[in-house]
């Protein structure tokens, strides 16, 4: 028995929920460890579908605990509304089973709004790089993080410290809203707005790396449930269009406080063709009708923005980067089905680059931009996927497919998922008994 870590290996969206909710039913404690409500997916229970951005998934789950660890930054308008909304739906929330690193940091509505006016600011000029993050002001909360002047859970219960930490944030954040044309904060306002919502964070605080280690002492089952995708990632992803956070599987250790040692499997979640949402490189695109039939026939749409997902061969060099980066164990390979009665499929093996040929993607933007992708090309099949729950419910094609993708990346599929119904799996193994 071991816990586990979810992460994505592409660009996110790679279909986590289903697998993170059918992995929860198997756990004790679900933690989060990086992103905030950036994070979207829908969670079906029992022909009830929950919508969660920021509260981990094994909070719909009774008897299960959800931690959100230090390593999330937590919008705490954006966590009273979850739970309000789940509330209504039926699901109990309270300390019981939710409980928050007092020492993680919180997105304030200045950090929304600089968000938001950076990506405008950078979308009407040519002087700034247009990310098209999704304005939750992800990345301006981390920025005062590693700057050293974020304002913290733990802070909103000491009323004495809380005005000099709001002065010293305030005299960054206006020197920037003035140099950005933008009116300035007041104190009065941060002030009021961090005392309003006090009350409601305060009860769920908790020393998660404690609580966490009681745990794995008493030999609970841990699952990391991580947001977003391994290329996003601050360092490894596709920098400067990543997202403000350390993505990979190490930072489930150093988000939530449990040393490395303790994690156990790392299941990579990767779909068999590849998306993207937002700006940035992108080798195996397709903006041809196969790309349109991809969005299409798989839904890809972002849970969080609706914005429209771009569409493209899956890229073997990429996966088995981050099957180098995360310390991937096996694979949970998604949306198998969305590939069904194409002709033939192409997996990107490596690129060239300026007319060299190279087996991964190097890390410069301008070199990411110009790479151009080298492919195998596999035969298709007619046959339906959807549904499968047995290698042998797959066309031999099919096989062949996942075999090649399990040789080009160097890691094993521990789990196929052949439609978003959670029994439509294919197991090969079980991560929590591995
Ligand atoms: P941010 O995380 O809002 O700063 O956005 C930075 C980049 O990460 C953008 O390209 C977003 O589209 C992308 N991103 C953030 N969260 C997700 C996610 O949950 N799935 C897919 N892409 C995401």
């Amino acid at each position: 028995m071991t816990n586990v870590v979810v992460i994505g290996s592409q660009w996110g969206d790679e279909g986590k929920g289903k697998i993170v909710d059918w992995l929860s039913e198997r756990a004790d404690i679900v933690v989060r460890f990086q992103g905030g409500h950036n994070a979207g997916h829908t969670l079906v229970i029992d022909g009830t579908s929950y919508k969660l951005s920021l509260l981990p998934s094994g909070v719909v789950r009774p008897g299960k605990m959800a931690v959100i660890g230090n390593g999330v930054v937590v919008d705490p308008h954006a966590l009273i509304a979850e739970i309000d909304k789940l509330e209504k739906q039926g699901v109990k929330i309270s300390p019981e089973n939710l409980r928050i690193a007092d020492n993680a940091t919180l997105i304030l509505s200045l950090h929304r709004e600089l968000d938001g006016i950076r990506e405008d600011a950078a979308s009407n000029s040519n002087s700034g790089v247009k990310i098209g993050t999704t304005r939750r002001g992800i990345g301006p909360a981390y920025e005062d993080k590693v700057g050293r002047r974020a304002i913290r859970i733990m802070d909103l219960a000491d009323l004495e410290t809380l005005p000099g930490k709001v002065e010293r944030l305030l005299t960054h954040h206006n020197a920037l809203r003035r140099g950005l044309g933008e009116n300035e904060v007041t104190h009065e306002t941060i002030m009021q707005e961090l005392t309003s919502v006090a009350d409601r964070v305060l009860p769920y605080r908790e020393t998660i790396w404690l609580m966490l280690d009681k745990e794995r002492r008493r030999g609970a089952r841990i699952l990391f449930e991580g947001a977003q995708g391994s290329l996003l990632d601050i360092d490894h992803g596709t920098y400067p269009f990543v997202t403000s956070s350390n993505t990979v599987a190490g930072q489930a250790s150093a988000g939530s406080g449990m040393g490395p040692g303790s994690l156990g499997y790392i299941l990579g979640i990767t779909k068999a063709y590849t998306t993207r949402v937002g700006e940035g490189p992108f080798p195996t695109e397709l903006t041809d009708e196969i790309g349109q039939f991809l969005g299409e026939k798989g839904r890809e749409f972002g849970t969080v923005t609706g914005r429209k997902r771009r569409c493209g061969w899956f890229d073997a060099a990429l996966v088995r980067q981050s099957v180098a980066t995360n310390g991937i164990t096996g694979i949970a390979l998604t949306k198998l089905d969305v590939l069904d009665g194409l002709d033939e499929l192409k997996i990107c093996v490596g690129y060239t680059l300026d007319g060299k040929d190279i087996d991964h993607l190097p890390a410069s933007q301008g070199q990411q931009a110009r790479v151009e992708p080298v492919y195998i090309t596999l035969e298709g099949w007619k046959e339906s996927t959807v549904g499968a729950r047995s290698w042998a419910d797959l066309p031999a094609q099919a096989i062949k497919y996942v075999r090649q993708v399990e040789e080009l990346i160097g890691a094993p599929v521990a789990l196929l998922s052949t439609s978003p119904e959670r029994d439509d799996t294919i197991l090969v193994t079980d991560p929590f008994e591995d």
